[in-house]
Parts: structure tokens; sequence; C-alpha cells
């Protein structure tokens, strides 16, 4: 029996749904029910009546998912899938910086831990950051943003808010430079750049779109460009290309290539299934913190 045919059995036996993210390889993706950026991941997590969500994404995600969904078993099939982003800030790091800044609002990306998130008082991802700052946070006087630098940045540029940063960054997105963009754009006259949030500051600067992943698939549906550079982790290219047929895609460098979302394979989906492995599990002490600043965001939408 095939792979995927084997996952699509146990799935329905474990009343289970998998939902995969826009990074993830071309056979996950394939054989996901759902696959969409960390919002959209989020706002399934929480609206889905199946009783295992197997999670093919990092740990963060899952660990989101695991809040929202306290009563269902949330399995990551690689236990290994972190986010450095993520980890680059701690719980400890954050409280010593709320002590300096007494009376600021706390507002975390979603790439943060759920000890992270139980001290924030809202979260966001990239496809509803700018709506966060501008609506709930619109009478705030301070705000801490962590862990990354350039959305941070690139929400500032937006509202005319400043922020207290933490210097965080996505390892990945880093390696796109102001020189991939123009050689690019010198390779494809004409093609439209769209860049993710995470992306630096010059890099953004040159781009006709900053867009989170979910905002890259709808933009590609809706416009009427025909060619688009994609400045982000490839592996969206794959859904890119399987719902706008007639388009072409290119991405804007060969090596900008997340390991951790790489690390998810059908073999480990279906050792998943099988051993109901590796089963996220959040204190409910923190979960329940966590969960306030999480649905705040729901709240907003996208
Ligand atoms: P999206 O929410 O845009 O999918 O981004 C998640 C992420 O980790 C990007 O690196
Ligand atoms: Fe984290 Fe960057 Fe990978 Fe996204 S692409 S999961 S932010 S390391």
């Amino acid at each position: 029996m095939e792979l995927a045919e084997k996952i699509g059995r146990l799935k329905k036996d474990r009343k289970a749904v998998i939902l995969a993210h826009n990074y993830q390889i071309p056979e996950v993706q394939d054989i996901a029910d759902f696959v969409g950026d960390s919002l959209d991941l989020s706002i399934k997590a929480s609206q889905t009546d199946a009783e295992v969500i197997v999670f093919c994404g990092v740990h963060f995600m899952a660990e989101t998912a695991k809040i929202l969904s306290p009563g269902k078993t949330v399995l990551l099939p690689d236990k290994k899938s972190g986010c450095p982003m993520a980890d680059m800030i701690t719980a400890e790091q954050l409280r010593a910086l709320k002590a300096e800044h007494p009376g600021a609002k706390v507002l975390c990306y979603v790439n943060t831990s759920a000890e992270v998130k139980a001290e924030c008082d809202l979260c966001c991802t990239s496809a509803n950051a700018v709506r966060v700052v501008g609506e709930v946070l619109k009478d705030a006087g301070e705000i801490i943003f962590v862990p990354d630098r350039y959305l941070a940045a690139f929400v500032a540029g937006k509202t005319g808010r400043a922020f207290i940063v933490w210097q965080g960054f996505c390892p990945t997105h880093a390696q796109i430079l102001p020189e991939h963009v123009q050689a690019a754009r010198a390779l494809h006259p004409g093609a439209v750049v769209m860049v993710h949030p995470e992306c630096r500051p010059d890099v953004a600067a040159l781009a006709d779109q900053v867009i989170s992943t979910g905002g890259m698939s709808r933009y590609a549906r809706e416009a009427e460009a025909r060619e688009m550079i994609v400045g982000t982790e490839p592996g969206i290219i794959h859904r890119l290309k399987k719902e706008n047929p007639g388009k072409i895609f290119h991405p804007v460098s060969d090596s900008v290539v997340c390991p951790n979302m790489k690390r998810t394979s059908l073999e480990k989906i279906l050792w998943s299934l099988e051993d109901m492995t590796h089963a996220i599990e959040v204190p409910e002490e923190t979960a329940s913190r966590a969960r306030r600043c999480i649905e705040a965001m729901l709240n907003v939408g996208r």
C-alpha cells in the first residue's frame, strides 16, 4: 500500500486532521487536509472537530494549536522541528524587559514559545500584525514587540508606531539580500516582487508587496500579474503553482530554505499516527495565560 493511502486510512481510524504550513515539502502539502499560513492554521486548529491534529510545521505552531484545543491530541511528526527565531527569547528575558518598561503593552509574534506568550497581552502573525497594532493597540502607550526586529520594523513603518523591540530575526529570511532581489528583477523584468515581512528592511524596501505566506497565496490568485518573484521559503511555490497553473513563480534565491520546515516527511506522518507521537503538552497554568493573548489575536482576524 502507498504511504499516502496508509496515512489516509489511519487518519480516519484516529479521527485525525492533517494541517500543513505553506513551507512543507510538496508530498506533505498534497496529503494535508488544509495548507495555510500561521494564522489560517491557528484558526483551523481552533475550529476543527477532529480528535487528533497532526501538525506539519514547527513546534510553536503545534503548541499554539494545543493551547487553542486543549482537549485534542496535537502531534508534531518530528519533535526536532523548532523555530530558531522563537528560541531567541525566553520568558525570563521577556520578564526582565517588562520590568524595565512597566506599563508597556506586550505584543508577541506567534513565533514564540507558550511560556513567552503567557507573559504577553496580545499575539499577532505577519498576516494581521498591522491590524492588531492599528486597531487593538491604537490607544496603547509604550508597546514591547518580540521577538522579530524585522517584522517590528515593517509594522512600525505601516502604523507610524515606535516599538521597544527584541533583536530576534529569522535566520532563513535574513539570508535574502538586496542583491538577490535586484538580480531576480534583472532576470525577470516585469515580474512582481513579493517578500515576507520577516525579511530585512532593505529587502522589504525593494519589494512590490510585503505580505505573509497566506497573503502571497491570495495575491497570486487575485492579482492580474502573471509572473512573480517569491521572497520567502520556496516551499510555498508548490502551492502557488498548483493554485495558479497559468502563472510563473521564481524563488528570489534557491538557498533560502528553512531546515526545520523540511524535517516532516510522509514516513514521519505515518509513524506519528501509528504511535501517536510526538504529543504536544502545555501545562494548563501556562496555556490559560497564553490562550488569552492568542484569542485576542483571533478576535481581530486577518
Ligand atoms: P506565515 O504566517 O506568513 O506563514 O509565516 C510563518 C513563518 O514562520 C514564516 O517564516
Ligand atoms: Fe522560524 Fe524562519 Fe523557519 Fe519561519 S522560516 S519557521 S521564522 S526559522
